[in-house]
């Protein structure tokens, strides 16, 4: 008999395929990067790197063919230094990189990795606060990070763009080693270009290089396509990034770097940003990580090739189109945007000020209907960490499947009518007096999400 777990998985199919995912992180991966992932590339131990001396400008077939020299540990890693050396090269013409990184099992391993590779105990890291939009590897007190290095927060504005001045004002009164700018909940195209500037005040005024980081977990996909503007371009040393959010890839981190590449083990002299590539490598790997996962590092491969492809240009537009779409239906209905509305993927209601509930709430009765989503504290919020006045969703995943504009309109009304249900019951126990409408308004959803099949059915 097959074990439990298998039963478990079946259910989950069910559930995705039934439902719909307006979380904005998640997304629906093809069935090319799930046969990648499960393949037995998952038995073998490949710690190191495959080489990266002479082998940019080969083509994908002269990958697939040449032996390449590694620096490995162990033996057999023929089929597994080709596949992570297409993932690497992949990656770089995605990203206009000189260099990448597959090999960060995650997202926080991925920026816990650079902060290795640069800082010193004690220094000092600007980056955007978590009450903002920022990310919790981007200096919450919860993290390994932020007990071993400053990080300084900068905010939002009212209008929830970042405050350019006071990163500014920041970075001229703080000895800062690190700007990085990311983020999990914000909806605008940052200035890239504002703040190569500010870094570059900040290194005359410190007499010292500052390392310049995005964090581009979010919108990497739309990056990808040439639909958001990539930091690369404009002087950023380091851009990291999950695999697994709008770039449509196996669960995952990446590094990608500008600078001078060589030998990925090799000592460096002195830090210097030039070194940063080399500096990277040695912080995942022996830094922070052991072996890599092979099989994780194919399904990477296989999604960066998909998002080379002129079809993931299109899907990514579509995530926008939809974003802004389902902003609009949604302030029809009296929804109020923090921000206003979109300019990428995300979107972050005020819940509390829209229809007096809380996140959480809202988040749960929606669950009942299969619209998934999370509650998230707005900037200030009062509701605290458990109870938050906002809720962000997206539409990276509801693209995958098809959706368009006018099933935006769709969503927005069954969003409505929710909290609408969730305002005569008040609190989340008495949400059960209203199951009859939930229930009803649940098979609403299925009959829609039932016509939009999973990437992988
Ligand atoms: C901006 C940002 N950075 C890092 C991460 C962490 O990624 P992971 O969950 O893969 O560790 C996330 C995930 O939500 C994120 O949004």
């Amino acid at each position: 008999m097959k074990d439990l777990v298998f039963k478990l998985i079946d259910n989950e199919i069910k559930r995705q395929t039934e439902g719909l995912e307006l979380i904005p992180s998640e997304n629906y991966v093809s069935k090319e990067v799930l046969e990648a992932m499960g393949s037995v590339l998952t038995n073998k131990y490949s710690e190191g790197y495959p080489s990266f001396e002479g082998v940019p400008g080969w083509t994908e077939d002269e990958i697939s063919e040449k032996v390449l020299p590694n620096y490995r540990y162990y033996g057999g890693q023929t089929n597994v230094d080709r596949i992570e050396r297409l993932a690497i090269d992949r990656a770089c013409k995605l990203f206009h990189a000189d260099h990448a990184n597959v090999q960060p099992h995650s997202g926080a391993n991925a920026n816990e990795a650079v902060y290795f590779s640069w800082l010193e105990p004690g220094d000092k890291v600007l980056a955007m606060n978590l009450g903002h939009g920022g990310h919790l590897t981007h200096g919450s007190p919860v993290t390994r990070s932020a007990h071993i290095y400053e990080f300084i927060p900068y905010g939002t504005d009212k209008t929830g763009d970042i405050d350019y001045d006071e990163m500014e004002k920041l970075a001229l009164a703080e000895d800062i080693k690190l700007l990085l700018v990311g983020y999990s909940a914000f909806m605008k195209i940052p200035d890239f270009e504002r703040v190569a500037k500010i870094r570059e005040k900040a290194e005359k005024k410190w007499g010292h290089e500052i390392l310049l980081m995005a964090d581009m977990a979010h919108v990497a996909g739309l990056i990808a396509a040439g639909v958001h503007p990539n930091p690369l371009d404009y002087g950023f040393n380091v851009m990291t990034t999950t695999t697994h959010k709008t770039l449509r890839g196996p669960r995952g981190g990446l590094i990608l770097t500008k600078g001078k590449v060589s030998s990925p083990l090799k000592a460096v002299k002195s830090k210097s940003l030039e070194s940063i590539p080399t500096l990277i490598d040695k912080a995942v790997f022996p830094g922070t990580q052991g072996g890599p996962l092979e099989h994780v590092i194919a399904a990477k491969a296989v999604a960066f090739g998909e998002a080379l492809k002129p079809d993931f240009k299109t899907y990514a537009k579509n995530i926008v189109k939809n974003a802004k779409k389902l902003s609009e239906e949604l302030k029809k209905r009296d929804f109020v945007l923090q921000g206003g509305g979109t300019e990428n993927h995300l979107i972050l209601i005020n819940i509390m000020e829209s229809f007096g509930i809380n996140g959480k709430m809202y988040e749960k009765a929606l669950d009942m209907i299969g619209l998934t989503l999370n509650a998230n504290a707005l900037p200030g919020d009062t509701g605290g960490a458990f109870k938050p006045n906002g809720v962000r969703l997206g539409t990276p995943a509801i693209t995958t499947r098809g959706l368009g504009e006018k099933e935006m309109a769709k969503l927005a009304s069954w969003m409505e009518q929710v909290a609408k249900i969730c305002q005569k019951a008040k609190t989340e126990a008495k949400l059960k007096d209203y199951e009859k409408e939930l229930d009803e308004l649940h098979q609403e959803v299925t009959a829609v999400a039932i016509t939009f099949p999973l990437p992988t059915a």
